[in-house]
């Protein structure tokens, strides 16, 4: 005991004596003192702007230097000047408004009040009446009518017409999405009232806004947008249909946002939520909002429509509204468990480790949910038994492959290749499609069926769907192919109920859905491929009886089906809620504690004041809940507030398109792949890509570059590099498209000149490595970890510690890894998940000057006699009192000038050096750009405790092992 107080004593003492050193020559700090005395000058000026009469930056620099606190966006500030928070009646207001109606094209269908126009009725009249004589329209009518919902057609307008919420449920494909609203639009119509009818109809995904609104004009013998009676509109991509008497389809997200601008819908006049059994983020939300809104606007029709049972729990919510229900026709539909599969295919499982996961011991503490360990305990259990009533119709072989097949972590793509074989030689003719969770297992069944000479053919059409992808590719999904080829479709969840295949008859259920849960206790997230619910697999299982009597087969045995959920948990109760926090605040919707309360499913208060806490970290709110002008763009950026923040400082800093490489890819995945059985050869890839720049984020920007360049030279070499360097192409096209859409942004809300990303303006320090590292920690922080020695030589490497978790791990896929050589003891990372241990997915090494210029607070302080700078408290370095205070108001300067670039977004003009934004810009630019490797006598070369660590010698760290890590936090 006493030597391990011992231990803790000394390795305190060890970590003061090898804190990093912060210092500058003296011609910088004659330099930045003389500029920050004539920014001073500047701010005692009396034309100065406004920002600059604010008290906080007219003080003395100097005096001012011990001031705690940082400065960003300060809200007092802020408010009265935010659209978010202006006056109502402000005619200021209302010019603002109109300037974002014209500009802003997610909004263009929106300022249209419905107004009657008794010309445009008779014309629809007319239009509709001569439908009826057109072939095309003729012949849809025909398959419209058999449709079940067609019979519902009378009743449903009329409860429609009569309550002002209906909920609306019916099988899958029975025809709830494409018909409901056109019995609306049609009855207006034939009423003589078209012209006030406007229904708007939300969609969960982009791909099914866009098939559904073709699949609807098509009915109409239209095509679709062109100020024809039904369009979509998605986020920077829209064909928008006429302004009055029609149906336009969008995603939850767009209403969102047309909520910014208009709190009312006012010119709505029918809201259809579809999908809402779904139970996403957005949709659940909106619910709360259309609930408020029905209590406001009287004349708004809400319609809910929904896929499976819970139908009566929307109801409830909806002060007990009416219910309808659309009785299914499907066919009937042959459903096998795993054991069967194995003895149809007789496959036999290769992996090496072959025992079941819980066997391994593996599920122990992997799971964010208690519940989901309890049911793996329930099913360790019951095996025994179950495995006693599977003897009775199955081989042994049979039992074992079973056995070893319930594996909680992967997902048997090669048995998956099997059942298609087995589809293929001995079933009739139909479409098969298969449900795995995510892209990774896409791509990787579609690898192996492209690997094989059978499905290279022109007798198979092979198409992954996901949502993801470009949305070209996937409306050949919907195509029936020619008689003699069988089409194969890989989809996630997607093709559960949004979008309906018709032609498919065999489906083959993954048995996995991939779900992110939040674990409030720890910060962490958790996104891993989980068992279906009872609900998803039915639905995928009537997937298969649409033209015919089709076979689902599931991919878990019957034990795993008695214990699956009857529904998956609602998305609000598993997920971190930092962007819907903001959401709330730009929708003006008051406490974002008591709004969340009127959620169907409410999330945790734990979860509430986490978010909030972490958003108030990030500058995005004060300390009153109120938005920030940081926290107003946030909002409006499609992405999470932290690369929210990453892609805002990448355009302010003039390093735009490597720092929306790295959002794009923080924000969907990294574009490498890791080949089975080629891991090391992937790993020193990467280590080649990173260019010793010990950053996973740099990596990717690096891998980007020379994938741009590979193609640009021709489709070969784009081939070839991806080939070489493990990446994926697709994965490289989505992060060009969704870069392509981050800048569209940036250039509406005014941070560019251009919506290239590549753009020189927008690019003036785009070579420049540690800049954009600091921009890194600019969008990260707080999310640190700092590095200590390992002596071990079992795991070489270094020890990471971050302040929440004591030790944890750099994941072996990042380029830090096994890295021994680093020149700065702190990382910085973004995703920290729990796995079989804590593990640091991304990180990038980051030098003293960016986190004291991009992170938190800046504290002076003197530590037993020791002259220290800190961030947050925490983040210490030495540094003589004079230079710290430099630093101080250095960044107090960036800060204040950062906020008013974030108020009154605007490029910053780099070809003026004199300005006062590119002076100081450039001094800190200068300091994190020339800062060396650290001089101080602590630090080694390119080791930075090697010397250290000689000194103190090698016993302080003997009994640092793994298990008295809690003294570090
Ligand atoms: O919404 P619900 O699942 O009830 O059905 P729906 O999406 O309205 O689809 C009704 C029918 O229209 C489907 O069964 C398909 O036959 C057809 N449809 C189509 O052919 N193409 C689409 N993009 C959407 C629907
Ligand atoms: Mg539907």
């Amino acid at each position: 005991m006493w030597y391990a107080r011992y231990g803790a004593v000394r390795r305190k003492q060890a970590d003061r004596r090898s804190r990093a050193v912060v210092q500058m020559d003296e011609a910088r700090e004659q330099h930045i003192t003389k500029l920050l005395n004539s920014v001073q000058n500047d701010h005692a000026r009396p034309d100065r702007d406004r920002w600059e009469a604010r008290p906080s930056t007219s003080d003395n620099w100097q005096t001012d230097a011990d001031r705690g606190g940082h400065s960003y966006f300060t809200p007092s500030v802020v408010k009265d000047e935010l659209p978010d928070n202006w006056d109502e009646e402000d005619p200021q207001e209302e010019e603002e408004r109109e300037k974002l109606r014209r500009t802003d094209k997610d909004l263009e269908f929106l300022f249209q009040d419905v107004v009657r126009d008794g010309s445009l009725d008779d014309d629809l009249m007319r239009d509709l009446q001569s439908k009826k004589s057109n072939p095309k329209y003729k012949e849809m009518l025909k398959f419209r009518e058999k449709l079940p919902s067609y019979r519902k057609k009378e009743e449903l307008v009329e409860l429609i017409n009569s309550n002002s919420v209906l909920v609306v449920s019916g099988e899958t494909g029975c025809g709830k999405t494409t018909q409901v609203t056109q019995f609306i639009l049609d009855d207006y119509i034939n009423r003589g009232v078209g012209s006030m009818c406007r229904v708007v109809c939300t969609q969960p995904r982009r791909i099914s806004a866009i098939s559904v609104a073709e699949r609807v004009a098509a009915e109409r013998a239209e095509s679709v947008g062109n100020g024809n009676s039904c369009g979509y509109q998605i986020r920077l991509q829209s064909r928008l249909p006429r302004r009055q008497g029609s149906v336009l389809y969008c995603t939850t997200g767009i209403i969102l946002q047309w909520l910014r601008s208009d709190t009312m819908l006012s010119s709505i006049s029918h809201l259809v939520l579809d999908e809402i059994h779904e139970r996403n983020l957005q949709s659940d939300v909106l619910l709360i909002i259309v609930k408020n809104l029905l209590a406001l606007r009287d004349d708004l029709k809400v319609i809910l429509m929904s896929a499976t049972l819970n139908a009566e729990k929307f109801s409830k919510y909806f002060d007990n509204c009416p219910m309808i229900h659309i009785p299914g026709s499907t066919f009937p539909v042959e459903e096998f468990l795993l054991e069967d599969i194995i003895e149809l295919t007789r496959y036999r499982p290769q992996n090496q480790d072959c025992r079941p996961s819980w066997k391994r011991g593996f599920w122990q503490g992997q799971n964010s949910r208690p519940e989901k360990e309890e049911k793996e305990a329930e099913y360790k259990d019951s095996w025994p038994c179950y495995e006693r009533t599977l003897q009775d119709r199955y081989s042994d072989d049979t039992i074992s492959a079973v056995e070893m097949l319930d594996s909680n972590d992967k997902i048997d793509l090669e048995l998956i290749l099997a059942l298609i074989r087995h589809i293929v030689l001995q079933e009739e003719e139909g479409a098969i499609l298969v449900f795995l969770p995510g892209w990774d297992n896409i791509s990787g069944l579609n690898d192996l069926l492209t690997a094989q000479q059978m499905f290279r053919s022109d007798r198979f059409v092979i198409i992954p769907l996901h949502s993801l992808m470009p949305t070209v590719n996937q409306t050949q999904v919907f195509k029936r192919p020619p008689p003699g080829v069988r089409k194969i479709v890989i989809a996630t969840n997607i093709a559960e109920t949004s979008i309906t295949i018709d032609d498919v008859v065999y489906v083959i259920d993954g048995g996995k859905i991939k779900e992110t849960n939040f674990d409030t206790n720890n910060n962490i997230s958790t996104m891993t491929a989980e068992w279906v619910s009872l609900a998803n697999a039915k639905q995928r299982k009537g997937r298969a009886g649409r033209v015919r009597p089709g076979k689902c087969y599931h991919l878990y045995n019957g034990l795993r089906a008695s214990l699956l959920d009857a529904y998956q948990l609602p998305e609000i109760m598993r997920t971190p809620l930092e962007e819907l926090c903001l959401q709330i605040k730009i929708l003006k919707l008051g406490s974002i504690a008591r709004f969340l309360e009127k959620a169907l499913d409410p999330p945790t208060e734990k979860g509430i004041s986490l978010a909030i806490k972490n958003l108030t970290d990030l500058n995005a709110l004060d300390h009153s809940e109120n938005l920030t002008a940081l926290g107003f763009h946030l909002a409006r950026l499609p992405v999470e507030p932290h690369i929210g923040k990453l892609i805002l400082f990448g355009a302010l800093l003039g390093c735009l398109d490597p720092v929306l490489t790295i959002a794009a890819s923080l924000s969907f995945k990294d574009p490498f792949f890791i080949p089975l059985g080629k891991e090391k050869m992937a790993d020193m890839r990467r280590k080649t890509l990173s260019r010793n720049s010990k950053s996973d984020h740099l990596t990717i920007v690096n891998a980007f570059q020379g994938w741009e360049e590979a193609k640009r030279r021709g489709a070969r070499y784009e081939k070839e590099y991806c080939w070489d360097n493990f990446l994926s192409a697709n994965t490289l096209q989505m992060l060009h498209n969704m870069k392509g859409q981050f800048a569209e942004h940036l250039m509406r809300t005014g941070f560019v000149s251009s919506k290239d990303p590549r753009d020189p303006k927008s690019n003036v320090n785009s070579d420049n490595e540690k800049l954009i590292k600091a921009v890194i920690v600019a969008g990260l922080y707080p999310k640190v970890a700092t590095i200590k020695p390992s002596h071990s030589k079992k795991r070489p490497g270094v020890k990471v510690y971050t302040q929440a978790d004591g030790k944890v791990c750099i994941h072996p896929k990042s380029v830090n890894a096994e890295e021994t050589e680093f020149n700065y003891t702190w990382l910085i990372y973004h995703l920290k998940m729990r796995t079989s241990s804590i593990f640091l997915y991304d990180c990038t090494e980051v030098s003293p000057f960016s986190l004291l210029f991009f992170g938190g607070d800046i504290t002076i302080q003197k530590d037993e006699g020791q002259e220290t700078i800190a961030v947050d408290k925490w983040i210490v370095f030495r540094s003589p009192a004079r230079i710290a205070h430099l630093v101080k108001s250095l960044k107090k300067e960036l800060d204040s000038l950062l906020e008013e670039k974030i108020r009154n977004p605007a490029p910053v003009d780099w070809e003026n050096r004199q300005s006062k934004d590119c002076a100081v810009i450039t001094a800190i630019i200068d300091l994190i750009t020339t800062q060396e490797k650290p001089t101080g006598n602590t630090q080694g070369h390119g080791r930075p405790w090697a010397s250290s660590s000689a000194q103190r010698g090698q016993h302080v760290y003997l009994n640092d092992d793994d298990n008295d890590d809690d003294d570090w936090k």
